[in-house]
């Protein structure tokens, strides 16, 4: 029988090219970066003007949230149909993910029906045995380390915004020398960041109450820092002076909801205020990847102020997020 053309063979072929995931910030290089930052800045603008980009028909994305979510499950899942393909939504609660079935088995079921997959789940290591048995690529939608696309977004938002060059193109090298502050919790978020400054070569300042630091074993690159440079403050205020970009995340991530209290109460002076901003450069951006708490991690004149870009950082996830799947699935198009 002719082998239907696209379809999943039942074993690997020979000599295939390794399956490609998206688990961390740190598994692409910076020039992949580039090539996903301009092909995600051509897919929003087909988006914007009702132009069809359908490079994914016939190809279906399987979507496994172990923790909640708004943003991460409606961009993917808009985005994979916008890309002429379909999506499966699973949660541990109605699946046999939460009864106890091994995820390796898991992966490779799922992997055998779908094209790819994305997982928000709790331990790094949990989606890293997902991936090794997937036969398929796997992205990484929020675990307790890392929120990789999020920062392709963030990233791709502050290059819209600064780093466009006369004709309005992108110019990744804007981000060469500039300088981010995070200033709250030592988390998932933070990690990512930490990676794409070694990876991108901008400067990273983090300012955390103590005991909630960066954890820099979890976050280190195999390549060290690159061009980047990484700094912690006590200071919230210090760490923001003549920063380019402000950001901040929730005082208690998901998962840690019994620490909330203690949380609140340490975090008190990691709140980003008009007095962090005003230290930050004039024209600094303050990004969030929400949801958000207003009075606690960020004042309500900040993230509804004339510096805040949360939402273009927001909708940014389902551009970069379709050319991710593309890129994975795909390669570079021309
Ligand atoms: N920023 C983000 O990942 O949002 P959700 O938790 O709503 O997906
Ligand atoms: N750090 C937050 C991000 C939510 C999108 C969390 O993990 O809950």
């Amino acid at each position: 029988m002719k082998p239907v053309p696209n379809a999943l063979p039942s074993t690997l072929p020979q000599g295939a090219p390794p399956v490609r995931h998206y688990l961390q910030f740190a598994d692409f290089n910076a020039d992949e970066y580039h090539y996903l930052f301009t092909r995600a800045a051509l897919i929003k603008k087909k988006f914007k003007t009702f132009t069809k980009h359908q490079t994914l028909e016939d190809r279906t994305l399987a979507m496994i949230f172990e923790k909640a979510s708004t943003r991460t499950r409606v961009s993917f899942e808009a985005g994979m149909y916008q890309l002429g393909g379909s999506v499966v939504h699973l949660t541990t609660g109605d699946s046999q993910l939460g009864r106890a079935e091994p995820i390796e088995d898991s992966a490779k079921v799922i992997s055998r029906m779908t094209d790819i997959v994305m997982i928000r789940t709790f331990e790094q290591t949990k989606i890293e045995r997902f991936a090794a048995n997937s036969r398929v690529p796997v992205i990484n939608g929020l675990t307790n380390e890392f929120h990789p696309c999020q920062i392709l977004a963030d990233l791709f938002t502050l290059l819209e915004h600064r780093g466009t060059d006369a004709s309005g193109n992108l110019n990744p090298d804007y981000l060469q020398g500039k300088t981010v502050t995070w200033v709250g919790d030592g988390n998932n978020m933070a990690n990512t960041w930490l990676q794409a400054a070694a990876t991108l070569g901008f400067h990273l300042r983090v300012s955390t109450p103590s005991g909630y630091e960066v954890d820099e074993k979890v976050a280190v690159t195999p390549r060290g820092m690159g061009a980047g440079s990484y700094k912690t403050y006590s200071n919230p205020v210090e760490a923001c002076t003549n920063a380019d970009l402000v950001t901040t995340d929730v005082w208690t991530s998901m998962g840690y909801e019994a620490e909330n209290e203690a949380r609140r109460k340490a975090f008190a002076a990691w709140c980003v205020d008009s007095n962090m901003m005003a230290a930050a450069k004039p024209d600094a951006l303050f990004m969030h990847c929400l949801p958000a708490h207003r009075g606690e991690e960020v004042q309500a004149d900040v993230i509804d102020g004339p510096q805040s870009v949360v939402w273009d950082e927001a909708e940014n996830r389902m551009h970069v997020q379709k050319a991710l799947m593309e890129y994975l699935l795909l390669g570079r198009q021309a």
